[in-house]
């Protein structure tokens, strides 16, 4: 088959769910097929994330604008990668990383160069008449990820009295990806219902999940696990809990010293959030547990897996985005035994991909995320069955950017029909 060459490439601003500005890239290729694609941004981000290009214009978006990646993406980008065979995804993001030439892309920006690595993806499935999952993952590529819905929300992506930044409700025993999310959406208006009548504020965070004020932690905690029962279901066996600490945003130094300052359970060490947690495991049905700990706080992470890493997924998120050189560190100090995905951390596909394949090979697992700022862009879910990670999360029942990953995962399970898989592990 003659393979389809990119003819044009163009950026431009748009806004992403928090109302900031992010890059939209548009693709054409020789054979008419024509591709779109939008950046995510986080909010909690890990020190050693691929920058995210901002012009620092303050009389524009308070210096959130990205005019400057956008330019990058049609002067700089587009000339180079035009006339490139579409399908050759590596040489085209090692292009970009050789037109950068810094270590974390600040040269031209990982906004840019990631918007012009995803839409290079999507017009190559396009043009090869393959979905996209199955452009990425091969024929293989049938397993629906578990959804793990973060319908509580803490920390940075709240203004509530919660450290942890993220309780998600995980459908381990439903029976398939449709019923997943059923039991866990009953659960998220279930919720609502309690908090109403406790009083509780029930506006939602940056994930769409709800961000009340609670007792402590452990209330927020609680508080799920009553919901899960009330929509009818049994904690642990049906749905279970998993939960991003996100613990930078609560670290004092990044080395082990800790200030719960939200919840007002004040200072704590590391080993005394791994005791925390021991007391947690025994109470609740935690089956996955994110950034535990501070991303400078690796003999913390190091404890943690070696005490608790035989009972749940030990995830690491700032401490490695998504980057094998920090990956590969957690691998052999036995840091984790997980690491969450994002894309926009390392900033191209073809990298992303190789991120999971040094989980994989390491017998380690890896959790696909969105970011906490998204766009309407659904990349991410065929992105999730393509790389077979059995899990992803894509924030609440609430916020159609959110909604819009779980509704393509629906179309997905529908066109794969009998073929699909769903299942925890
Ligand atoms: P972020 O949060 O997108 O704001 O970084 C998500 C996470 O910490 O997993
Ligand atoms: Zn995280």
């Amino acid at each position: 088959m003659k393979q389809a060459h990119i003819s044009a490439i163009n950026g431009m601003e748009i806004l992403d769910s928090r109302g900031n500005p992010t890059v939209r890239v548009f693709i054409e290729l020789d054979d008419g097929t024509c591709s779109v694609a939008s950046v995510p941004s986080g909010a909690s981000t890990g020190e050693n994330e691929a920058i995210e290009l901002r012009d620092k214009d303050m009389a524009r978006y308070a210096g959130k604008g990205v005019l400057q990646a956008v330019e990058n993406v049609n002067n700089i980008i587009a000339p180079a990668l035009c006339g490139m065979d579409v399908t050759r995804q590596s040489a085209i993001d090692k292009t970009m990383l050789e037109l950068d030439g810094t270590a974390n892309k600040s040269k031209l920006g990982a906004n840019a160069i990631l918007g012009v690595s995803m839409a290079v993806a999507r017009a190559a499935a396009k043009s090869s008449h393959l979905p996209l999952y199955q452009y990425l993952g091969g024929a293989g590529a049938r397993r629906l990820p578990v959804p793990c819905m973060n319908i509580l929300n803490g920390g940075e992506h709240s203004d509530n009295n919660v450290d942890i930044q993220e309780f998600m409700a995980v459908p381990v025993g439903a029976p398939n990806f449709r019923e997943g999310l059923r039991y866990i959406a009953e659960t998220f208006h279930v919720l609502k219902k309690i908090l109403n009548q406790r009083g509780l504020a029930t506006s939602v965070g940056d994930e769409g999940g709800f961000a009340p004020n609670l007792d402590s932690n452990e209330d927020a905690i609680e508080t799920i696990v009553q919901a899960i029962e009330q929509a009818g279901y049994k904690p642990g066996e049906d749905i279970a809990i998993a939960l991003d600490s996100a613990a930078n945003s609560f670290a004092v130094d990044m080395k082990g010293a800790y200030d719960l300052k939200w919840s007002g359970a004040g200072k704590m060490q590391s080993r005394d959030l791994i005791d925390m947690a021991k007391q947690w495991l025994d109470k609740y049905p935690v089956v996955l547990w994110e950034d535990p700990l501070a991303e400078g706080d690796w003999d913390g992470f190091v404890q943690f897996t070696s005490k608790l890493g035989n009972k749940i997924e030990v995830v690491g998120d700032d401490i490695f985005v998504t980057n094998t050189q920090y990956i590969q560190k957690g691998i052999e100090q036995k840091a984790a035994n997980s690491a969450l995905i994002k894309l926009n951390q390392i900033g191209t596909v073809s990298e992303t991909i190789e991120a999971v394949r040094m989980c994989r090979d390491a017998g380690w697992r890896y959790f696909i995320s969105h970011r906490s700022g998204e766009t309407s862009d659904t990349f991410l879910a065929d992105f999730a069955v393509a790389m077979d990670g059995g899990h992803l999360k894509s924030g609440s029942a609430s916020r159609s950017e959110r909604i819009a990953k779980y509704n393509r995962l629906l179309e997905i399970e529908q066109q794969l029909g009998d073929s699909a898989l769903y299942y925890w592990e």
